[in-house]
């Protein structure tokens, strides 16, 4: 019995990356955000890599990889690099909460991200400071500061979001949005931040990973979406906003991932 499973071991341990069976990789920053898609999953099995926790199963009949990716840009891009590296990936879709910034998303709304961008890259000078494109990693850099998301997943989240029937957040069921989602290292309760970040770049959420996960997942070739619910309006409250809401605004997007993967062929 033993011999077996060192054999079955060492088989999977030298096939090939290209070889293992393409999985949907799904990811969250915390807990809260992934909870409702291991509830999910069926014939889960726990895999360490790289100090990652990812999770291997299916959901309905999508062959899924799970994990969580930590707070922030360099933990998100991190696991993203640790995911490629040890699983074969079709595609990513990225599920958690926000802080809306357009002026009517209320608590629970979704922003689907059309493309995303690192709000805190750029340069600083005495007066201004000016975002840069983001950067090859093999040197160079793209032209916009914009990573896009896959258009069929982008298709697909919209479609789903027609179908999913979401839980009310604040008495009314979530609106739906789509468009530019802003990353940055900073969890953002201030009103003129939140602001120019809508004014200057037409954001109308504002995360801590989404931007870094596109640009590993846009170097690698690698179709993606983000997807977010928003727990707050990232302005003086947000933190009180965020602590109510992060449960109910991550389920609801954890809800459109599962409605994204049923539409899947
Ligand atoms: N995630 C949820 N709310 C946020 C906010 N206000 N700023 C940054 N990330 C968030």
């Amino acid at each position: 019995m033993d011999l077996i499973k060192i054999v079955v071991a060492l088989i999977i341990a030298f096939t090939p990356l290209s070889v293992a069976a393409q999985r949907i990789a799904i990811m969250g920053a915390m807990d809260q955000e992934i909870s409702l898609l291991q509830e999910a999953m069926t014939n889960q099995k726990r895999i360490q890599r790289g100090g990652v926790d990812f999770y291997k199963g299916k959901i309905g009949k999508q062959k899924v990889i799970l994990l969580k990716a930590g707070v922030g840009k360099v933990n998100a891009a991190y696991s993203t690099a640790v995911l490629t590296q040890n699983f074969n990936i079709s595609s990513l879709i990225f599920t958690g909460v926000a802080g809306g910034l357009h002026p009517e998303i209320m608590a629970g709304d979704i922003v689907i991200g059309e493309n995303l961008l690192q709000y805190d890259f750029g340069s600083l000078n005495e007066k201004n400071f000016e975002l840069w494109p983001f950067y090859k990693i093999e040197g160079g850099r793209h032209e916009a500061p914009h990573i896009e998301a896959d258009s069929n997943l982008l298709a697909l989240s919209l479609k789903a979001s027609e179908m999913v029937e979401f839980s009310p957040v604040i008495k009314r069921p979530p609106r739906i949005f789509s468009g530019t989602i802003s990353t940055g290292d900073l969890f953002i309760s201030n009103k003129e931040k939140a602001n120019y970040l809508y004014s200057e770049y037409n954001s109308l959420a504002t995360e801590m990973e989404g931007a870094a996960v596109a640009h590993i997942c846009r170097s690698l070739d690698i179709p993606f979406v983000v997807l977010r619910s928003c727990s707050d309006n990232a302005q003086g409250e947000a933190l009180v906003s965020f602590t109510s809401f992060v449960g109910p605004a991550s389920e609801n997007s954890a809800l459109l991932v599962l409605g994204i993967l049923e539409l899947m062929e």
